[in-house]
This record gives structure tokens, sequence and C-alpha cells, in this order.
């Protein structure tokens, strides 16, 4: 298999050197996220390549964001092979070689990992539930400590590679194909229902975008999917070609926030009479056609976070899974969640305060009244949010919000 030089890809500003990788690189497994560059420095310059990758990242939000180049003492090579002969101008570049990023960056970089460890406080003879497994990095971490995870994904192509990943611990770690509103079930059946820690990462991971067959991102070309389930029955395109118009409207409205969100439903009803929308290159047309492209966000961003969630229904299943988790976890055990979004955050937010209150009030009491249903203490109202540091080595965090409840 050839790899190709993605277009987030972008080698050292020159072209010549771009080329020859993107025709030479081969050896790749699907479904690894690859970097090209050359490990040696010297080498590198003189190839007018630089010694690690420039990548631009459109997913995050639809922006187009630098991301600082990977150090090349954090990427180890690989053995992957440049093809045999010489590049198209007889270059001999034999020596340019595939380098593998370390697998939480290339799959998912996990975001905020000190601040959700030491919320958990992970260690020897404790249990945690991770609902969101996604590359296992978090995970992984909690194992280190010494602690245990029952964890589960809904998406079957990250737990066959936290599986193949975290197999070394045993069966300290269990990972089951899920949905995180099923959490109850879930440790019931794997013999702990109720755990010291339950973490909720929410959203894709950078593999679920950057896989443009899964059709999260308008910026790769692919079928209008975004099931983060694959046996999931609905897909984006099934909802753009059948829901009605008004139910359009709305989730256009309500999860993307979109202010033309009435006009790009007649645009896509437009569309739709001609052909079925199929894909995510048309949709985003369709979205460009309503909203001209400007030098912020691209126009499409909106529309396609509120077909996400409503094709994944990551509202209710965040609510659920919020709703049972005081159920799940020991006197004394850590609500971890950390949100992308203002929806999403928003929930989370109120739902800890609803249950760390200790009072309830209405105009029409005399008195504040005891809270029935106070589950939790907040250590702190405000949520956490990743350092400078970390948002210029991973953009992605940049919009993240971790919040911290402790059950009484
Ligand atoms: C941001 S990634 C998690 C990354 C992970 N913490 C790590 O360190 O690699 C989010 C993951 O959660 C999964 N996910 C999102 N909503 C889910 C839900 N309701 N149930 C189960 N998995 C879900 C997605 O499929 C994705 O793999």
């Amino acid at each position: 298999m050839v790899i190709s030089v993605q277009p987030w890809l972008e080698i050292g500003g020159d072209e010549r050197a771009a080329q020859i990788l993107s025709g030479r690189i081969r050896g790749i497994e699907p479904r690894t996220r690859w970097v090209a560059a050359d490990g040696d420095v010297e080498r590198a310059e003189g190839l007018g390549i630089e010694s690690g990758v420039r990548r631009f990242d459109p997913a995050v939000e639809g922006e187009m964001v630098a991301v600082p180049l990977v150090p090349v003492s954090r990427i180890r090579l690989s053995n992957a092979k440049a093809e045999d002969g010489g590049g198209a101008d007889g270059e001999q570049d034999d020596d340019l070689v595939a380098l593998r990023a370390e697998s939480e960056a290339f799959y998912h970089r996990s975001v905020m990992p000190e601040e959700v460890m030491a919320a958990l406080k992970p260690g020897p003879g404790r249990w945690f539930f991770d609902g969101t497994v996604g590359g296992g990095g978090h995970t992984e971490d909690i194992l280190r400590s010494g602690g245990n995870v029952i964890g589960c994904d809904q998406d079957t192509d990250a737990i066959a590679y936290a599986s193949e990943r975290l197999k070394g611990y045993g069966d300290r770690v269990r990972l089951v194909h899920a949905n995180f509103s099923d959490l109850d079930r879930i440790l019931s059946d794997a013999g702990h229902p109720q755990v010291d820690g339950i973490l909720l990462d929410l959203g894709i991971s950078s593999f679920q975008i950057d896989a443009p067959g899964r059709g999260f991102s308008f910026m790769r070309p692919g079928p209008l999917d975004m099931r983060m389930n694959p046996e999931g029955a609905e897909t984006a395109a099934d909802l753009v070609n059948y829901a009605e118009p008004a139910e359009l409207a709305r989730i256009f409205r309500e999860y993307g926030e979109e202010p033309a969100a009435q006009r790009i439903v007649q645009a896509v009803l437009h569309a739709r009479e001609n052909s079925l929308i199929t894909t995510t290159a048309e949709l985003a047309a369709i979205v460009e056609s309503v909203i001209p492209r400007t030098s912020g966000r691209h126009p499409a961003t909106r529309i396609f976070q509120a077909l996400r969630i409503a094709v994944n229904d990551e509202l209710r299943r965040l609510t659920e899974a919020l709703e049972k988790s005081a159920g799940c976890l020991n006197s004394g055990g850590v609500l971890a969640v950390i949100s992308f979004h203002s929806l999403e955050d928003r929930i989370v937010k109120r739902f800890m305060r609803e249950h760390s209150e200790k009072t309830i009030d209405r105009p029409e009491w005399p008195n504040p009244k005891p809270n029935p249903n106070r589950y939790f203490e907040l250590l702190r109202r405000k949520p956490l949010e990743p350092e400078e540091d970390e948002v210029s080595d991973n953009p992605r965090a940049r919009s993240a919000k971790l919040r911290v409840a402790v059950r009484i």
C-alpha cells in the first residue's frame, strides 16, 4: 500500500520532497496515521525537508491550525521502507523513511492526561470505568498506576486498537464494545457494579476525524456517515436526505447553533430534489453555497457538528450516563468529564451543580430546603482547562473543559 501525503500533511514546505515521499513510502498498515519525514537533521536539511512534520489539522473545529513539528525524538522508526529505485527525477531518496509517531500521537493524543490522573487518583486495587477508551491513552495511564479498568467505546475500531495496545496488562483491563450510557450494565456484567472513578472524554478521536471513510470531516472527501458506532442504524446521509425539513432545521439550530439553519435546510432540500447527498464534500459545498467561506471557521463546521451529535444521539447518551453515574460510584469515587463544546459542557455543569448543592430553593418556598438529590461534592466550581503548552502541542485540546465531582 502506498501512502500519499495527506492534504493535512505538509512536509517542510518543499513540494518536490513532498511529492517524492507521497509516491514512494509504502508498507503502511491501514488505520495507521503516518508521518513522513527524515529523522536525520543534516540529511533532511540537504533534501530541503524538515526533520519532522509540520501538520495542519483542519479537523480541529474546521480551522486551519498549525501543529508544531513533531520532534524527531518522539518519532520512532518503523519498518516501512521507501520504494526501491530512484525518484521521479532520479534523486537518491532510498534513505527516506517513514517514521511512525508514537501510538498515542497518531491514533489519538489524550487530552489533559495529568489533570485527569490527578482527579481520578488511580492506584493498585482500585477500579475505574473509562467510557470513552478511544486510543486507550487515559486507560493506559490508569493501568500504569496499578489501577484496573473496565472500559468501553461504541467504536469497534477503537476497541480493536486499544485491546491490542493494552493486551500486556492482562485481566487488569476489560474492554467492551458498548455505549457508555449502559455503564450500569457494563459494570455489573464485569462484576464491579461500583467503581472508584468514571471518566468520560467526550467527542471523537483524531483517528475518527482523520479517517475519510468515517465521514466526520468536511475537509476529507468521504461518505456522509458520521456514526461512531459502525453498527448504528442511521447515518448522516440518512438524516440529510430523508429527515423532515423541520427536524433538519431543529438539528442545525439546536446542535449546531447555526444562525443560517433555515437557509441551509432550503439549500439541502433543493439539492436533494435532484439527487441524494451522499458525500461530505457535497454537503460542505451546499453549506458553502449559503455561507461563503471567510478566513475564519469553515462554514460547514457547525452543520457537521450538529449532524454528528444527532447521528450519535450524543446529548441524550451523555445525560443518561450522568444520571446513572452516582449509582456506579463508591463513596469517594470520582466522576471526571471532559467536554469539547458548550452544549456538552452545559449538561455536565448543570448536572454537577444540581447534584452537589446542599440546598435548593424555589421562589414560592419561604426557605431553602435540603437537596434530596445531593450525591456529589464539587472540589471546584470552574472547569479545568489545558495549560497553554498542551494547547500549542495539541490544538485539539484547546476547547477541552474538565469537570470533576466526588461521590459523597
Ligand atoms: C476523545 S476520544 C477518547 C480518547 C481517549 N480518552 C484516549 O485517551 O485515547 C472519544 C471516544 O469516545 C467514543 N465515544 C463517544 N461517545 C461515546 C458513547 N456514548 N459511548 C461509548 N463511546 C463513545 C468515541 O468513539 C471515541 O473513540
